[in-house]
């Protein structure tokens, strides 16, 4: 696959600033945009002289750049050919992220399944399946259950909605991605939190749109989030991706009075996928119901279990028109079991469970002491719901300790994959979605990690999948 030097551009975001040599600069931004996944292996990069033009900087700087990286093992480059990106000492990925048994997985943030609420709403949906045996089984919308439940849910979350509002898809992803054919051509600018879920920024820039980051976060305020940047950059805006409810990865929650003041003019896409696990707050108000031009997304991933693949879009009636004219060239609908499951769920009122709630305070309450024992430079913000918790180190080392973190059996998220132009190098999210005992041990292998990395460490080890 090649990369444009556009593309590199915008991912190298300032590389300029800082200290030393400009090649020095230039070759350590890339690095880390190959360690952490950014620029995928087998990449080949733009030719020494267009890049030097999209940077606005000489040549030599970046033919400099390129030694540097074939040195240490991060490019190949043949006679004639342009530069191509690898690891150190490997033609394919020699290690690709550890899955085996002994591994904690600090990088999904997703629970695992409530097996009897799970069972039950599965029996639930066979006695019902044999009613969509007379049909093809094919529909774009979803079936009937599931979107007259996602109304209900909406209604009972106060915001009046009627079936034909609601699009059933796979997931909240798809949902975006989704939505993402249909509002967004090359060039638009997307105005998305900062940071944000990492899937989201891949399905904007693979459109080949422009991100408008605006920051979130306890740096913001008490608030979280900067009411006048929203709107300033809301006029700058083709489109708006927000997610208020139990932010990912922060876990902050968008105050009322930010929700009742919000006025976008861009359409804007809130991403509802946590809110059903408030833990110290009350349930947020939807966003729609300030805001009516909102395009909600939602699903049962994180609430029940991810692998039901359901998920919805609420929107007007002519917009999932648009949605479902879109969707055949990728999926033709919606399994029929899981969305009559799903649906069962919905009714039963089984996305906020009060026992797994208590799970999820007392999995953050584990995690946030671990950190306190074993990593006690690293700060954090007790996140307010959701499943994930951003934490900060006193340095840039998030890329380079998820690369060496497989070393000693876990893995993490390094904060620039939910950054844009490289941001967040002192973060890393952490899920609190493991049982205690899972967290407090991969929080201690994550200070061995840190510890090895201070004493030269150097991993090699590609970026583990997220959700
Ligand atoms: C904010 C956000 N949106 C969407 C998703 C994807 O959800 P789904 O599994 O429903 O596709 C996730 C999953 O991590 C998420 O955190």
């Amino acid at each position: 696959m090649k990369i444009s030097s556009h593309a590199v551009t915008r991912m190298l975001g300032p590389w300029q600033e800082g200290p030393g040599p400009a090649h020095q600069r230039l070759s350590d931004r890339l690095r880390l945009l190959i360690l952490d996944g950014r620029v995928c292996l087998g990449a080949v990069l733009p030719s020494e002289r267009d890049l030097a033009t999209a940077l606005g900087t000489s040549r030599t700087t970046v033919g400099a750049a390129f030694r540097t990286l074939v040195e240490h093992g991060y490019l190949a480059t043949q006679a004639r050919t342009r530069a191509t990106v690898r690891l150190p000492g490997d033609t394919t990925p020699r290690n690709p992220p550890r899955t085996d048994a002994e591994t904690i997985d600090l990088s999904f943030a997703a629970p695992a399944a409530p097996v009897e609420i799970l069972h039950a709403a599965f029996a639930m949906a066979l006695e019902q399946l044999p009613r969509h045996f007379e049909r093809h089984g094919y529909d774009r919308y979803g079936t009937a259950e599931l979107r007259e439940a996602v109304a209900r849910w909406y209604e009972r979350r106060g915001l009046p909605t009627r079936p034909d509002h609601i699009l059933i898809t796979n997931g909240a992803q798809h949902a975006l991605a989704l939505l993402t054919r249909v509002l967004v051509s090359p060039r638009d600018t997307v105005l998305v939190d900062h940071p944000t879920y990492p899937h989201a920024i891949t399905t904007f820039t693979e459109a080949r749109a422009r991100l408008l980051p605006v920051p979130v976060g306890s740096a913001v305020g008490s608030a979280g989030w900067d009411i006048e940047q929203l709107h300033a950059a809301g006029r700058a805006a083709h489109l708006a991706y927000l997610i208020p409810d139990f932010h990912n990865p922060t876990g902050m929650c968008m105050p009322a009075g930010v929700r009742r003041q919000l006025t976008l003019t861009c359409p804007t896409v809130v991403d509802e996928t946590m809110t059903d696990l408030a833990l110290d707050v009350p349930p947020p108000e939807p966003l729609a119901v300030h805001m009516p031009t909102a395009i909600s997304i939602g699903s049962v991933s994180k609430s029940v279990w991810g692998g039901l693949r359901t998920g919805w879009i609420r929107a007007l009636p002519s917009l999932l028109e648009r949605v479902a004219q879109a969707r055949p060239t990728t999926d033709l609908g919606t399994p029929v079991v899981e969305q009559l499951a799903t649906a069962a769920l919905l009714n039963g009122h089984q996305t906020r469970r009060s026992d797994s709630l208590r799970h999820l305070r007392a999995q953050r309450d584990a995690l946030g002491r671990a950190l306190t024992e074993y990593l006690p430079d690293v700060h954090t913000l007790q996140p307010v719901g959701g499943v994930t918790l951003w934490a900060t180190f006193r340095e840039p080392i998030s890329s380079r300790l998820a690369a060496v973190a497989p070393d000693h059996g876990v893995t993490i998220a390094a904060g620039p994959r939910f950054g844009v132009g490289g941001a967040f190098e002192r973060n890393i999210r952490l899920p609190y979605t493991l049982p205690p005992e899972q967290l407090i041990e991969g929080i201690r292998r994550l200070a061995r990690a840190e510890q090895a990395l201070r004493h030269g460490a150097t991993g090699t080890h590609t970026p583990a999948p997220v959700a």
